[in-house]
């Protein structure tokens, strides 16, 4: 018989909702963006992103059933997103999914979002262990050591700010609009990296990040220029900013798949979906024997697929949630 996980993801500002097959097949995938109505902030607005969550829930549930001509009788088990995350925001999922799994008397299980990230790949291909995934969104910038499935080990991370985090800060500086990633992507492709930006190496052997340097040299480059009259296009500012981001996140990435004796290398999160990072990616990874695997661009941002693949391997090991689940913001993987 075929085993069908619910995934609920309500963690920033997507209300999304999936149901996924045997673990690896999508069956239904809905997800309601919130971004317009964060955009004119320049950012997503906790209060507004719960108040959203609230409306669309229910809605984008109806609609995950109704595409997989399914109902909750059907389901094996409930998944969702239990943190990290803005709180509120959890909240509508977490609650949504006990009133699900409770009233239909079927398991619930709380899902780390960047388990979810990772395990959108699965979606794609099987894993293969010892795996190395690099996770780069809005909130995280880490790289996680796998040795079998629900075995995260974190061997570096960002010590500051985010990798899409300094893409959006970066983005505002320039008066781009919210999420800024994509379109300093879009730019970077049209200019050349003429300033020299720091890239953050840190200590020998470390795979920690730091982006903040980074930000602030784009900040000040910006300003001194203004002040002496000379103007740097947007497009060479992008693509400047991208090689700093790239370089560092393909360099250590590479060195941590080496001396780990990688055999399978993911990329995950809102930030996989940027071309110039596929790009040295797959040039670097090149001649390797390491499997190199991205997710579809729909599949790197926030979705509730990825929820249900890394909910599906968590309820074939036995997890199980309590009826006191809670949303919790800064929960640790
Ligand atoms: O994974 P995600 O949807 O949400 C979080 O869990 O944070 O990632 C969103 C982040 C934003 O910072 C956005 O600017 C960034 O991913 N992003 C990109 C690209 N597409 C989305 N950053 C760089 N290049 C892109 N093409
Ligand atoms: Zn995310």
């Amino acid at each position: 018989m075929s085993e069908y996980i619910l995934g609920i993801e309500t963690s920033c500002d997507e209300t999304a909702a999936a149901i996924i097959k045997d673990g690896r097949e999508i069956v239904s995938n809905v997800v309601a963006s919130q971004i317009e109505s964060h955009k004119r902030f320049g950012g997503v607005v906790p209060e507004i992103a719960s108040r959203h969550h609230v409306e669309q829930v229910t809605l984008v549930l109806e609609e995950t059933f109704a595409k997989a001509g399914l109902t909750m009788d059907d389901i094996d088990a409930v998944t969702v997103t239990e943190g990290p995350g803005l709180v509120g925001a959890l909240l509508v999922g977490v609650n949504a999914a006990k009133a699900l799994a409770f009233s239909h008397n079927k398991p619930l299980i709380g899902v780390h979002h960047i388990a979810g990230h990772i395990y959108a790949n699965r979606l794609v291909k099987e894993f293969e262990f010892p795996l190395l995934a690099l996770v780069v969104s809005g909130g995280h910038t880490e790289l996680i050591l796998m040795k079998e499935h629900g075995d995260f080990n974190i061997i570096g991370e960002t010590r500051d700010d985010a990798a899409g985090e300094a893409y959006d800060k970066v983005a505002r500086t320039l008066n781009l609009p919210y999420p800024g990633g994509p379109k300093i992507d879009q730019l970077a492709h049209e200019g050349n990296s003429v300033i020299d930006f720091p890239r953050a190496w840190l200590e020998e052997g470390s795979y920690d990040f730091s982006f903040s340097g980074l930000k602030s040299a784009v900040i000040n480059t910006l300003h001194n220029a203004k002040q002496r009259g000379q103007v740097y296009r947007n497009e060479d500012i992008a693509a400047s900013f991208q090689s700093s981001v790239v370089d560092v996140l393909v360099e250590k990435t590479y060195r941590a798949a080496k001396n780990y004796d990688i055999k399978q290398v993911i990329v995950a999160g809102g930030v996989a979906a940027n071309k110039g990072l596929r790009s040295a990616m797959e040039t670097k990874f090149d001649d390797e024997a390491i499997d190199l695997m991205f997710p579809p661009i729909s599949l790197c941002t926030d979705n509730a697929a990825m929820i249900a693949a890394a909910g599906s391997i968590a309820f074939n090991q036995g997890h199980r949630a309590a009826w006191d689940l809670n949303a919790s913001p800064g929960l640790d993987l």
